[in-house]
């Protein structure tokens, strides 16, 4: 059988893992996608870093959009990040050239989601983000087809892993979050720009992916209301924890009112729900679903591990053949919800 072949754009801490975790379950892979997945070609800023994987076998080019034209690749993964620029030139190159893309970034989804999946249609190619929203987490897949069946109301979560690290941090330890932003920096879960965590905006990315997907509704960014966890401070975290509260960044989307509500900022969260015992930088995710009730997802949203499994398990889907319209139903399909009004906008 012939292997399914990729080409990765980005060698950092997620595509190292990406190669690190073919490799160790190369075999595991190849009999439950059928055949094997094998990367060829590669496209990274630095040839020379270490990275602790064997990169000897690949093709190299310097220009990422490159590889959306490499003869030999099936699929390309692009793990460059930032919602325009090279990322959005490769995704629009290679669903152009008609070939499969996945994806890990959430903010080239948040805003060109809509344009990608209309090209990715019309080429009758699987466009995949899986690693898009809470990493490892499989809440794409969990809404897009295991709660398919389902009318859901409302989806909400935990989504960013820096700002529960940082808020985790600051209840444990009584600190203000200036200096704990730099150890969630140091264990490589901050964004580039650590203003898109703390200020909500990556959250706010994520959340209007899981709303569209929830809701089947076109995904809508700029109508998100967004508040970060700049302005909060270590005493209202002890205020709140003497109330039977912790606060938490959630994002929330519930289309129950008739508009799209969705919103991102600092909740006081009860005690007794289980969003209050999410901690460090885990993510969570709820959905409830008009037959399958609530559903519950956690784990890890950030990290090479867990966002390596998530790219690979497109991957998978992709050598099995099993992919459909990227969102929850064709682009055409999808329909355009006014925002809720929040008195706020
Ligand atoms: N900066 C993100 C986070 C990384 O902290 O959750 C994963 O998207």
């Amino acid at each position: 059988t012939e292997p399914l072949r990729v080409a990765l754009a980005g060698l950092g801490t997620v595509g190292a893992g990406v190669v690190r975790l073919l490799e160790t379950n190369g075999e595991l892979i190849a009999r439950r996608a059928g055949r094997p997945i094998e990367v060829v070609a590669v496209s990274a800023r630095d040839r020379s870093k270490d990275r602790g994987i064997d990169i000897s076998g690949f093709d190299w080019v310097d220009d990422p959009a490159e590889l959306a034209r490499h003869p030999k690749a099936d699929v390309i993964v692009e793990l460059v990040g930032g919602s325009d620029g090279p990322a959005l030139a490769l995704a629009r190159a290679a669903l152009g050239a008609g070939k499969n893309f996945v994806t890990a970034n959430k903010a080239m989804v948040a805003h060109h989601g809509l344009e990608l999946a209309r090209a990715a249609e019309s080429a009758g190619v699987a466009l995949k983000y899986e690693a898009a929203v809470a990493g490892g987490i499989p809440v794409i897949k969990g809404l897009r087809e295991g709660a398919a069946a389902n009318a859901i109301d409302s989806v909400y979560g935990i989504l960013n892993g820096t700002c529960n690290f940082i808020l985790s941090k600051m209840e444990a330890e009584g600190r203000d979050f200036d200096d704990i932003l730099s150890e969630a920096q140091a264990l490589g879960y901050a964004e580039a720009d650590p203003s898109f965590d703390i200020d909500g905006i990556d959250a706010a990315h994520k959340l209007s992916i899981l709303a569209s997907l929830a809701f089947g509704a076109k995904p809508s960014f700029d109508d998100v209301v967004i508040t970060g966890v700049r302005h909060v401070i270590a005493a209202d975290i002890a205020e709140a924890a003497s109330l039977g509260y912790r606060i938490r960044l959630l994002g929330i989307a519930d289309a129950s009112g008739g508009g799209l509500m969705q919103r991102v900022h600092p909740y006081l969260v009860p005690m007794d729900h289980p969003m209050a015992h999410v901690l460090s930088s885990t993510n969570a995710v709820v959905a409830e679903g008009n037959f399958v009730g609530r559903l519950f997802f956690q784990g890890a949203g950030a990290g090479d591990g867990p966002t390596a499994s998530a790219v690979v398990a497109d991957l998978i889907d992709i050598a099995r053949g099993e992919f459909g319209p990227p969102y929850a139903m064709p682009v055409d399909s999808l329909a355009a919800m006014a925002p809720a009004d929040t008195g706020e906008r």
